[in-house]
């Protein structure tokens, strides 16, 4: 029976955690298939704001078992601090309900002190990265000497396994980087109390949703980062080490293609991206900084991991292009079109000028993609407050121009639009 996934279809940071949540309400099961606490989804129920990180959207949903899939980096402290802040915050965080993939890999502190010093050394040429432990928990998963959370399952032994992995790390540290060592015995006293406390909540998670979706459960994928960010797809090497297109969610959670149903891509009403690369429609003009928004605002793009200022530019449906074609998108969701309420033109890019000619794809090598400039449309704008319009047809005949327009320059249909972070403030179509 049906898994839907949920997949980002620009640079990351499009609203995915709010429509996670959104199609939480319908589902059974929600599983995030990729990444580590590199992402950070923002939900907004009531007066309260949920920032996670690793736990998936459908946490806030009392019914819903939540997975974290086999295709994530896990940092076990962190994931520990998450969890016990949304106890805190009165949500049942029992193993009967979140489920953690036995073939994960785990961050440890040797990763992250890893992450800090590639990036200093790449100096200009820095990929601006979370500094989380991302790429080297990936490094070494795809090196086949990682450590996976089937590990925590006998904790002497995974202790060990620690100590030797920071005894390896230490020598790519201080050799490759002139970092400072990390303690072994340190490291994995460091993780001891995190890998005792997530041990009961070891699934065999591929099994499960087999089950699950044999019985007919809805099953919701959830995705982390975006399309561009695909260490395959996206614009390398300004990229993750994951694949947050819908392939992820395959290799990520161990199901079948046959068993998705639903494509769903988040897109923002514009475009951001954190960290450096090329970004064709940047902004850095005043309308930039009025996209981003000027500090008190709620809307404000600034990193809900790093707290970094986004990079904002017009929407770049080449982008979304790309994004429907390499995940096989069913619909589109578009976020935030609240924000571009009060601009009196907006543009969209529809193609790009590449070495004198006009291209409507991206460049199938993607290291191009700083050479092209963005070939705009320019639309009317629209001057009402519209976050509190539930209602399509209420919405200002230019905001739906604009969403016309989207839909039919990317050719998949837009089902959700939202004007505001809270639940309510969504537009079914
Ligand atoms: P994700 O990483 O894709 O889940 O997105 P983030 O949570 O990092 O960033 C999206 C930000 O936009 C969050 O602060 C959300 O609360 C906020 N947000 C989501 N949808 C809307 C919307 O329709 N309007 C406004 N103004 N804010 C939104
Ligand atoms: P969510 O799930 C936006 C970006 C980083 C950097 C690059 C590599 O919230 O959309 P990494 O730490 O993964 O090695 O950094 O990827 N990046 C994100 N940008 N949203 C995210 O997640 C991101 N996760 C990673 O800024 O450019
Ligand atoms: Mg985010």
């Amino acid at each position: 029976m049906p898994a839907h996934v949920i997949v980002g279809a620009q640079w990351g940071d499009e609203g995915k955690g709010r429509v996670a949540d959104w199609y939480a309400a319908q589902s059974d099961i929600v599983a995030r298939f990729a990444g580590g606490d590199n992402a950070g989804h923002t939900v907004r129920v009531g007066d309260d704001t949920f920032k996670l990180h690793l736990v998936p959207s459908g946490v806030l949903y009392p019914d819903v078992i939540c997975v974290l899939g086999g295709g994530m980096v896990i940092n076990p402290v962190k994931l520990v601090e998450e969890l016990k802040g949304l106890a805190d915050r009165g949500i049942d965080i029992s193993p009967d309900r979140i489920k953690i993939a036995m073939n994960a890999h785990i961050i440890t502190p040797a990763h992250i002190a890893l992450d800090g010093a590639r990036e200093a050394q790449r100096g200009e040429k820095a990929i601006g990265t979370t500094k989380r432990g991302i790429g080297p928990a990936y490094t070494d998963k795809v090196a086949r000497v990682g450590l996976r959370t089937g590990m925590l399952a006998d904790l002497e032994d995974f202790a060990n396994r620690v100590k030797a992995h920071t005894v390896y790390s230490n020598r790519c540290l201080e050799a490759l980087y002139g970092a400072e060592p990390l303690d072994p015995d340190e490291t994995a006293t460091s993780l001891y109390a995190a890998a005792e406390f997530l041990k009961p909540y070891l699934t065999d998670v591929p099994l499960m949703l087999y089950e699950a979706l044999q019985e007919g459960q809805q099953v919701l994928c959830e995705g982390a980062q975006g399309t561009l960010l695909d260490i395959d797809h996206g614009n390398y090497p300004f990229v993750t080490s994951s694949t947050p297109t819908v392939g992820g969610a395959i290799t990520g959670l161990g199901i079948g293609p046959r068993h998705i149903e639903r494509v769903i891509g988040i897109a923002k009403a514009y475009s951001t991206r954190v960290g450096a690369g090329p970004f064709p429609t940047e902004l850095l003009d005043e309308q930039g900084d009025r996209l981003r928004g000027t500090g008190a605002n709620p809307w404000d793009e600034f990193g809900t991991t790093t707290g970094r200022p986004r990079r904002c530019g017009w929407l770049d449906t080449v982008v979304l292009r790309y994004a429907a074609r390499i995940s096989g998108l069913t619909e589109l969701v578009v976020t935030k079109l609240d924000i571009l309420s009060g601009f009196d033109t907006i543009k969209i890019a529809d193609a790009y000028t590449f070495r004198g000619k006009t291209i409507r794809e991206l460049p199938g090598d993607q290291g191009l993609l700083a050479e092209c400039a963005p070939d705009y449309q320019t639309t009317d704008g629209w001057q009402e407050d519209i976050m509190g319009v539930t209602d399509y047809e209420k919405l200002p005949a230019a905001a739906q121009s604009y969403v016309e327009k989207t839909e039919q320059a990317v050719g998949v249909p837009i089902k959700l639009i939202t004007v505001g972070p809270a639940r309510a403030q969504t537009i079914v179509r």
